[in-house]
């Protein structure tokens, strides 16, 4: 008996030691594969010592179970679009504050219908705490996968009082608890929490829209984390605490970087309501933009006489997958003897790290991919700067109108360069909703198209240039 504890134990230990190398070598683009196997062995480890741990009632029902689960993740993650990758982490945030309400509830459950068994204080709270967070991170999560998804407005939703009764559902969540705490054989106190915890994942949820969903996304994640760490110390599991306290704290560590990309504070994203109105099609002076278009040859023309290029990619090159198309105009342009570099900005895209994954699968250097604040200076010395896909984060109006929803967000300084060539299929705004008035700016050229098909007619019409 005394080795069976002794060996779950140093397995257990060896799953914490790797999942803490493995969320280290994340940290890298370089490592970050090995950093994910890693952390795939840990969690495997820690789950088949928890199925081989003498307290797991059926190892039948929970295998078909898990081989269910298995299957549905695996067709779910070879299908989804990685357009479609923030959806998805969404929905699986909101399935871990799930798991963490129902395996707390069940707890607590046993124990209340349990004569011989002892409900102490700490264990009550631990179970409340993992019940609470994991209850707004499961409904939280699913609005925050509705407004990614489209099927909820993406913009801001508020209504008068909205903050005021959020403070009395908070208020009453707490007063609820103190008496599932006092006690805790009155079960109506106990569904009183959830059903309060559910609709404040939503109310805190639905006024954050627009440019501001990145952070809510990684705040979710760390959510689940904390309440899988809560889980685990209902449950007595030193694995499920140590995996929780990592995501928990990785995540409000992304959640800081993404709230410093975005130059906003924490409670003025959760308050702020942004993306609430939309702005015209006009410019800071109410004017009407007025665009140049530029065709494929013309382009080309450009890029023959220009001898440094910035790329700045964007969430449409991730839609028209122009990423090897891209990497395939680098390579001629360097050839010709034109530096090439790509301006990344922090939340360009729809997920951390959204185009260093895209340019990294187009083999890419990493060497090329240059982050906001180490280029944004560059583009005033910069010929060309071609903007594929991308709007919001080179949005001028970030820095030039007070009046803008997204003024105060650091962007790229993409209109500093001598030509702007942004490459789009419209006039559409981004997912921030709001109009881009760079696009009016006197150097500024559209190429209008998908991303794809246009850098496709570009590279071909370059490659005629030279056999020509
Ligand atoms: P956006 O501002 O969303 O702009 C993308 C642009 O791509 C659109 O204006 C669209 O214009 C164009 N586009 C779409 N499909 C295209 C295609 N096939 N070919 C060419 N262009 C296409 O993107 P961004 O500049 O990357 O900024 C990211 C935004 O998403 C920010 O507001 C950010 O806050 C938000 N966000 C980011 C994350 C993370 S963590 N990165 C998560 C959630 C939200 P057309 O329709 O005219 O083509």
């Amino acid at each position: 008996m005394f080795e069976k504890d002794l060996l779950i134990k140093i397995a257990y230990l060896v799953a914490s030691v790797l999942f803490i190398m493995g969320i280290k070598m994340l940290g890298k683009t370089s490592t970050a594969r090995k950093g994910n196997i890693l952390s795939a062995v840990a969690m495997f480890i820690a789950v088949a010592v928890t199925l081989l741990d003498s307290q797991v009632l059926s190892l039948t029902e929970i295998l078909i179970t898990i081989l269910i689960g298995s299957i549905l993740g695996t067709i779910a993650a070879r299908r989804v679009e990685m357009t479609a990758m923030p959806e998805m982490v969404a929905i699986l945030n909101g399935f871990g504050g799930a798991s963490s309400v129902l395996v707390a509830t069940s707890e607590y459950w046993r124990m209340a219908h349990n004569s011989a068994l002892t409900m102490e204080a700490i264990m009550i709270i631990t179970v409340v705490i993992s019940v609470i967070i994991g209850a707004v991170t499961l409904t939280g999560s699913f609005v925050a996968f509705g407004k990614l998804k489209g099927i909820i407005s993406g913009r801001a939703i508020m209504f008068s009082g909205q903050h005021a009764l959020n403070a009395i559902l908070f208020l009453a969540a707490i007063a609820l608890s103190v008496m599932v705490v006092l006690e805790p054989n009155a079960e109506v106190y106990m569904i009183g929490v959830i059903v309060i915890a559910l609709l404040l994942g939503i109310l805190t949820v639905i006024p954050i829209g627009g440019a501001d969903m990145p952070v809510v996304i990684s705040l979710l994640n760390s959510y689940s984390g904390i309440a899988a760490a809560a889980t685990g110390f209902v449950l007595n599991n030193q694995v499920l605490i140590i995996a929780g306290a990592l995501v928990g704290s990785s995540g409000i560590i992304l959640t800081q970087i993404m709230c410093k990309a975005m130059n906003r504070s924490l409670a003025n994203v959760l308050l702020g309501g942004f993306g609430q109105t939309k702005a015209g099609v006009t410019n800071e002076s109410g004017e009407e933009i007025v665009v140049k278009e530029v065709g494929v040859e013309e382009t080309a023309m450009l890029f023959d006489s220009a001898s440094s290029v910035i790329i700045v990619p964007g969430y449409g090159m991730a839609v028209a997958q122009a990423q090897h198309i891209v990497r395939e105009l680098t390579e001629i342009l360097e050839k010709r003897g034109t530096t090439v570099k790509f301006a990344i900005h922090p939340v360009a895209g729809r997920m951390p790290g959204h185009m260093n994954v895209l340019l990294a699968e187009a083999n890419i250097p990493y060497d090329k991919l240059v982050e906001m604040d180490q280029i944004n200076d560059e583009f005033a010395n910069t010929d060309i700067a071609l903007i594929i896909g991308a709007n919001d984060v080179v949005n001028p109006a970030a820095r030039t109108n007070p009046g803008s929803p997204i003024y105060g967000m650091p962007v790229l300084n993409a209109d500093k360069a001598r030509t702007v060539i942004v490459c789009k299929r419209s006039m559409n705004a981004g997912y921030a909703g709001i109009e881009n008035e760079l696009f009016g700016y006197p150097n500024c050229l559209m190429l209008f198209g998908d991303a794809k098909s246009s850098m496709t007619k570009v590279v071909s019409e370059l490659k005629e240039s030279v056999t020509a």
